[in-house]
């Protein structure tokens, strides 16, 4: 990774990262420890994390904490504090990023999908916002970027995680406002299609038919929104808080990714068949 910013800038910081293990929280770790950072990166999947942990250490020369975590379970987000502080002693930003849903359509989705997905994008994200600002940043301040998604014209196929993404971008003007008198900035960014690893998730086709939509004719990197979060991160982002950043090449603007079926009455043909065998139903693990 290249970086624009002076590479001392976040030195003495501290940074939880979720989802740090790959793909997008990967590379926001990674951001991080090339400006000095300290970085505590935490999942669920013990063996991703320790061998991302080990990787970004021997790259940087620093220690990378792992701490194996569930964002639906209060009890491992406050053992998340908890170990963070008893390692580095302060917190001073804190990413949320992890996350993950599946493709259905909204009349096929179980009770126990819509949970999952709401539960980890939203509740989770909101625990550890609270959790984080309770045992340090209410007293300290600190900044917390959440990572939502393009889900500003709805978001058909995936309506669990659109109306969770929706939620925590209110939630993050809420809490900048609670909590500005603490010095706590919270801000969201809302990727379009990245080429990440959450991407194997999708039916082959969609980076390409993603990228056909977007105005800028591709899909975004890892590197663009690692980049985006150093902003809110930085003393550029001083004077910004409760805001939502898109990077999505103008995706959100533009496009028509879901082609709506023709009603039969219409007399312009059948509807066509939803591909819901091609997307089975995945819930994401307890
Ligand atoms: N790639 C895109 O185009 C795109 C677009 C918009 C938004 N996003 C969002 O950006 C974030 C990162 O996505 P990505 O593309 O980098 O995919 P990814 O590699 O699948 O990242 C998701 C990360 O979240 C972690 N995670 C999931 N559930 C968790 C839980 N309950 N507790 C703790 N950690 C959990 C996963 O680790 P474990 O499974 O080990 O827990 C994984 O490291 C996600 O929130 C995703 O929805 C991605």
């Amino acid at each position: 990774m290249k970086t624009v910013y002076r590479e001392d800038l976040f030195a003495d910081r501290v940074a939880i990262v979720t989802g740090g293990a790959t793909g997008i929280g990967l590379a926001i770790a990674e951001a991080l420890l090339m400006l000095g950072c300290d970085v505590v990166i935490a999942s669920r999947n013990r063996k991703r994390l320790l061998t991302s942990a080990r990787g970004l250490s021997e790259d940087y020369g620093r220690e990378v904490l792992p701490f194996t975590c569930n964002i639906r379970k209060r009890p491992e987000i406050d053992a998340l504090m908890d170990a963070t502080l008893g390692r580095f002693g302060k917190l001073d930003f804190v990413i949320n990023n992890g996350g993950g849903q599946f493709m259905a359509p909204a009349a096929q989705i179980r009770e126990k999908g819509w949970n999952a997905v709401i539960e980890t994008n939203l509740s989770g994200t909101f625990q550890m916002c609270q959790a984080a600002h309770a045992c340090f940043m209410r007293d300290h301040g600190g900044r917390i970027v959440n990572i939502v998604a393009d889900m500003w014209r709805g978001f058909p196929s995936m309506v669990h995680t659109g109306a969770a993404r929706a939620a925590v971008v209110n939630m993050t003007k809420t809490l900048a406002i609670e909590w500005a008198k603490d010095g706590v900035l919270i801000n969201c960014v809302a990727p379009g299609t990245i080429l990440s690893t959450g991407m194997h998730n999708y039916p082959p086709e969609v980076p390409e038919a993603a990228a056909r939509v977007i105005p800028l004719k591709r899909l975004g990197t890892v590197e663009e929104i690692a980049d985006s979060v150093l902003y809110f991160l930085s003393p550029a982002g001083s004077f910004t808080t409760g805001a939502t950043l898109r990077v999505d090449g103008g995706g959100s603007l533009w496009g028509d990714g879901f082609q709506i079926p023709d009603r039969p009455d219409t007399g312009a043909g059948p509807i066509p068949p939803w591909p819901e065998q091609r997307w089975p139903q995945h819930v994401p693990d307890e």
